[in-house]
């Protein structure tokens, strides 16, 4: 997208919110792709086990991850140079993926090994499949795919080196059927509590300031709980203990394209007690439905155990409010489809300008796939009968 293709969140006569690029075309932010040229966790590594193979996506295009005896992870392109049979579908060989119906086999970096019936008078095979850049860090596995010349310059996401002595993570890996800019909204926009009441009780969350740079937007805010005891899951993240109290927390959340952070520190601290570190990775070509991988980072209190004891309270907690976010943002989406644009009335500063980073940071969407692609050239004339309008031959 070219750098001047921008939203301000300004209304149009339509009475919607568009932005608009340098030819005067709205921009309509739920149309605005991911930029690929980014790193992506596609899986948690716990889920691409030696020797299998496992289907993941992103936004559309499918790829088959797949380790290696050698334990290393390998990503190519979801389907076989040969008939597109995906090869995810296939069998691990040493550090090789045999696809499962001819048995063509093909290396890490998807060329071609072996095609095992192929003799010397056959015409040269194609080369194989695209291979996907891939690492495995903080137990998950990312992908680079975007242009693959950039993937040794692009900063890997740098999640804050913790000693483990004293923090411990917790992973979530949820699918949400939304866009990705609902997701950054959601949690940039702290003004949502209400829709928390039931589990956290009164919040009066204060935005303290914003802060804008070409690649993020941050918030700074002030959390004041109020009311009735706080829930003990949030206490414990808050890392008060067991009983919690009624204090005030600095919570920063940033949005770094294409990722997004939040920190809490307690009232009088120094550090974090927890933080949390979240990509949304879309999955379909029209990327209204993302994988939410997220990693929070836990503070252990003083006492020895007492996160061990605490955790699955607090995961009960996470997952709760999460459920919760889940079901305004594919609110949103659902509203988004049946009105066929983007119909908000933003009003919330900090909300326009993460609009405005995520249009201004990402790609135009590429085409749908065509589902009803032409037939491929064959040899053997087949009669017009026989040809479906909207499909292949049929036999
Ligand atoms: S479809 Fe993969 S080998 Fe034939
Ligand atoms: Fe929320």
């Amino acid at each position: 997208m070219p750098d001047n293709w921008t939203v301000d969140g300004a209304a149009q006569p339509d009475g919607h919110q568009h932005g608009s690029g340098s030819s005067g075309t709205p921009v309509d932010i739920r149309r605005v792709g991911i930029n690929p040229d980014y790193w992506y966790p596609v899986a948690t590594s716990r889920k691409v086990r030696k020797g299998k193979t496992l289907a993941a996506a992103f936004a559309g295009e499918r790829i088959a991850l797949y380790r290696g005896e050698s334990g290393t992870v390998h990503a190519l392109e979801d389907r076989c140079a040969h008939r597109q049979v995906p090869l995810s579908m296939g069998v691990v060989e040493g550090d090789t993926l045999r696809c499962c119906y001819h048995a063509w086999q093909y290396r890490g970096n998807g060329r071609l090994s072996q095609i095992p019936y192929l003799s010397k008078e056959t015409e040269r095979p194609p080369k194989g499949v695209r291979a996907y850049p891939v690492r495995e860090a903080h137990g998950l596995v990312f992908v680079f795919p975007g242009d693959p010349e950039k993937a040794a310059t692009v900063a890997f996401p740098a999640l804050r080196e913790l000693d483990p002595a004293r923090h411990r993570t917790m992973m979530f890996s949820r699918l949400v059927r939304c866009h990705y800019s609902f997701m950054h909204e959601n949690l940039l926009d702290m003004n949502h509590q209400f829709l928390h009441r039931g589990i956290l009780g009164m919040i009066h969350p204060e935005l303290l300031e914003r802060r804008r740079t070409a690649r993020s937007v941050e918030a700074r805010y002030l959390f004041t709980h109020s009311g009735r005891k706080r829930n003990r899951g949030a206490g414990l993240l808050a890392a008060e203990g067991i009983g919690g109290k009624n204090s005030a927390d600095l919570m920063t959340i940033r949005t770094e394209y294409p990722y997004q952070t939040l920190e809490l520190v307690p009232e009088n601290a120094e550090l974090p007690s927890f933080s949390l570190w979240v990509a949304y990775v879309p999955k379909d070509a029209e990327q209204r439905t993302n994988q939410a991988f997220g990693l929070l980072t836990i503070a252990k209190p003083s006492i020895p155990g007492a996160l061990q004891l605490a955790w699955p309270v607090i995961r009960r907690f996470t997952e709760r409010v999460f459920a919760q976010d889940r079901m305004a943002v594919e609110a949103e989406q659902r509203a988004w489809e049946e009105q066929g644009e983007d119909w908000n009335r933003e009003i919330f500063p900090l909300i326009l300008e993460v609009r405005e980073l995520l249009c201004a940071n990402g790609v135009p969407l590429r085409p749908a796939v065509r589902r009803t692609g032409a037939p491929a050239p064959c040899a053997l004339a087949v009669p017009e009968a026989e040809v479906r309008p909207d499909g292949p031959a049929v036999p």
